[in-house]
């Protein structure tokens, strides 16, 4: 037994500790590729974080913003709006030329307490609502041309999930958002975001033939964002591919909105090596799948975080590794994936 255990634990201490130094053209994403190419941002680390501005205006041409525009930042007291943060980075998407995604009017999570707390009739929470969403608009207007008015609606069996906004308007909450989000501005992308849809499941079905409805109601949807928090091996490549195939023949454009690959739920014994080469594979096939997309309808491609250091996943573990910067914001075999898949 002691025989074969100390060389196996030597390989496994190796594998986890050699630099993985991917050999790929480390041209710029934003150049290179045919659609936009976009991360989330945390800004307090574009404040003070020196390898955020070494690599996001370099690489990314679309940002979304991960945390700083939802309700309880942009809208913390009743009447009261903050668009300070919104703002510095509006200035800084300007100033790098990278286009600004809204993320998000309307969602269950990040409300400020006031609204958590809120007491009204329907027509007083509609007005919160409509108050909330076209103020936001409004003074983005200049900048920002496209928002995720409603996020994560739907429960996994397809069913509307019963938030706050639902259980204070009614089903028809999701409606009246986008209808007094087009009022705010007539131009803008509006889309739905969501997780799990590129499952091609249920929920997916789901939400398409809500959308479908709202178009032949005469509301425009423009898109539909798949947040895509995948796995080396889920969901199947067919189905994502068929998911954003679908979204395109109903007129729906595709925004693969929140993309990271976590590594953490594949084999308990595969070295770190093995699991960053499957990532590498994973993104290219990805990609390759979303260049299939006619052009008009890629939105982009956004990563949920620029470093493994930054991702929401880490705080759960640090082997999930989903991103294209590692720890040390330096690139990773995935990042190669992605300039393969666009040869
Ligand atoms: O920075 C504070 C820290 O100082 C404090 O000690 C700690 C205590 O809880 O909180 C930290 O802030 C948290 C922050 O993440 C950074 O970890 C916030 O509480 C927490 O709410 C915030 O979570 C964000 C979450 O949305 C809720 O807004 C995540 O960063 C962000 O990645 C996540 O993004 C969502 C998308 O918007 C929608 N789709 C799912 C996706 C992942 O959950």
């Amino acid at each position: 037994m002691k025989k074969i255990f100390w060389p196996i634990l030597s390989l496994l201490i190796f594998s986890f500790s050699i630099q993985d130094e991917p050999q790929c053209n480390t041209a710029k994403l934003r150049d290179r590729s045919p659609f936009p190419v976009g991360v989330a941002i945390n800004t307090e680390k574009l404040k003070d974080e020196e390898n955020y501005w070494k690599i996001v205006p370099v690489q990314f041409n679309s940002i979304t913003p991960e945390r700083i525009m939802k309700p309880m930042y942009l809208h913390p007291k009743k009447g009261v709006y903050d668009f300070a943060e919104t703002d510095h980075l509006i200035d800084f998407c300007r100033q790098f030329q990278i286009r600004l995604h809204g993320h998000t009017l309307i969602w269950h999570k990040s409300l400020p307490t006031w609204i958590e707390n809120f007491k009204g009739d329907p027509k007083e929470w509609e007005d919160l609502m409509k108050d909330h969403i076209q103020t936001i608009i409004r003074h983005c207007k200049g900048y920002i041309k496209s928002w995720d008015v409603v996020n994560e609606a739907f429960n996994d069996d397809g069913t509307l999930r019963k938030n706050i906004w639902l259980k204070n308007i009614g089903d028809s909450y999701i409606e009246k958002a986008y209808r007094y989000a087009r009022e705010a501005d007539t131009s803008a992308l509006l889309f739905y975001n969501d997780y799990s849809l590129e499952r091609y499941g249920s929920k997916f079905t789901a939400v398409l033939n809500y959308f479908k409805s709202l178009k032949a109601k005469g509301i425009k949807v423009d898109g539909i964002g798949l947040q895509m928090h995948v796995t080396l091996d889920y969901p199947y490549i067919s189905d994502i591919d068929q998911t954003a195939i679908n979204l395109q023949e109903e007129g729906f454009m595709v925004h693969y909105s929140e993309l990271d690959i976590r590594l953490n739920e594949h084999g308990l014994f595969s070295s770190k090596k093995h699991l960053l080469e499957l990532q590498q594979q994973r993104m290219q096939v990805i990609v390759k799948g979303f260049m299939k997309l006619k052009p008009q309808y890629r939105f982009g491609i956004t990563f949920w975080g620029v470093s493994d250091n930054d991702s929401w996943l880490t705080e759960k573990s640090m082997r999930a590794r989903p991103l294209l910067y590692d720890a040390r914001y330096k690139i990773k075999p995935m990042y190669c994936g992605f300039i393969e898949a666009l040869r």
